[in-house]
């Protein structure tokens, strides 16, 4: 029988019953196996995959999460090695693109994946720093400091609605189904009051043994300090953080408190087209296929 072409292969929408075979194909690539992480993406976005054409499981993923109409993030874009090379991620990216319509399509390429988004339009527009290690608060008393901002922890009743209202402003997309999520999904949701009003919040959640910071969104690097310190002051594994790497000083800050960096990413957004919002106060991402 002659081989289907990879362009002619079915895309199909996938459910929480292919979780199983997303996270084999992410072990194929040496990812982690983050269940959590593909569960609050399937349920939250849109994952589409294509299947093996020899049988067993998956041969490629990746997942769309829309905010509003406006943008979209791409992420868990995967190909199993043994199908790689044959047009599989072109395919499902091309899906993907389809899809989104008119939202301004974004994404946080590893070096494997730049070449396709490239071929396919997206343009380089920043650098992530991912930053891991055992972080230590040191004598620094943020949060409980004397004239300080200290963070404290949010309830979604009471904060959820003026959360989602500073976030709308900053990210300049809608991520409050999200954002709702996030209470049930991280150990921590923490805000920043200034005379009432909620400044600054962030969030710290677990994946494959490690205490994930984000999303963080601060007016300032001292309350993303705060923040950022009150999340994992008590972390008894090491963190992660997504930094934009021309945050230096919160870069260095972080690297002083043992937090160096790990690897890097590409900030890519499809025809280069400028991210609406106030990025200035978008501190630390939520995760690489979020944004
Ligand atoms: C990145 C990945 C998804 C690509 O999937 P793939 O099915 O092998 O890619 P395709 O065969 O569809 O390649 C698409 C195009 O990109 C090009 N391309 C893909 N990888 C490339 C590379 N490393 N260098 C140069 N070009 C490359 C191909 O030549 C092809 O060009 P063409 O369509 O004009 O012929 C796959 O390698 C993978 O899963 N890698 C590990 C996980 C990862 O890093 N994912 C990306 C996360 S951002």
């Amino acid at each position: 029988m002659k081989p289907v072409a990879p362009s002619a292969l079915p895309v199909r929408r996938l459910g929480l019953a292919d979780l199983p075979h997303c996270l084999d194909l992410a072990q194929d690539r040496s990812w982690p196996r983050e269940e959590r992480k593909w569960r609050l993406l399937l349920e939250n976005g849109e994952g589409f995959g294509i299947d093996a054409p020899d049988g067993g499981g998956l041969a490629g993923t990746v997942v769309l999460t829309r905010y509003g109409r406006t943008a979209a993030a791409v992420g868990m874009m995967l190909v199993a090695s043994r199908h790689g090379g044959r047009g599989l991620g072109r395919r499902l990216l091309e899906h993907v693109l389809a899809e989104a319509g008119d939202a301004t399509l974004f994404l946080c390429a590893t070096e494997y994946g730049r070449p396709l988004y490239e071929k396919l339009g997206f343009e380089t527009v920043g650098v992530i720093e991912a930053r891991v290690g055992h972080f230590d608060a040191g004598d620094d008393p943020y949060g409980a400091g004397p004239g300080r901002d200290a963070s404290r922890l949010a309830e979604p009743g009471r904060d959820l609605a003026a959360l989602c209202a500073l976030d709308i402003e900053v990210f300049g997309a809608d991520r409050s189904r999200l954002l709702t999520r996030l209470f049930a999904f991280a150990e921590q949701v923490r805000v920043v009051e200034r005379d009432g009003e909620i400044t600054g919040y962030g969030a710290a959640w677990r994946s494959a043994g490690r205490l994930f910071v984000g999303p963080v969104v601060a007016e300032d690097d001292e309350t993303a300090r705060a923040l950022i310190t009150d999340l994992a002051r008590d972390a008894d594994t090491r963190i992660r953080i997504d930094l934009d790497h021309r945050r230096r000083e919160l870069v260095s800050w972080i690297a002083g408190r043992g937090v160096p960096q790990s690897s890097t990413t590409s900030f890519m957004v499809h025809g280069g087209r400028a991210l609406p919002g106030d990025r200035s106060r978008l501190v630390a991402s939520f995760m690489s296929a979020l944004g």
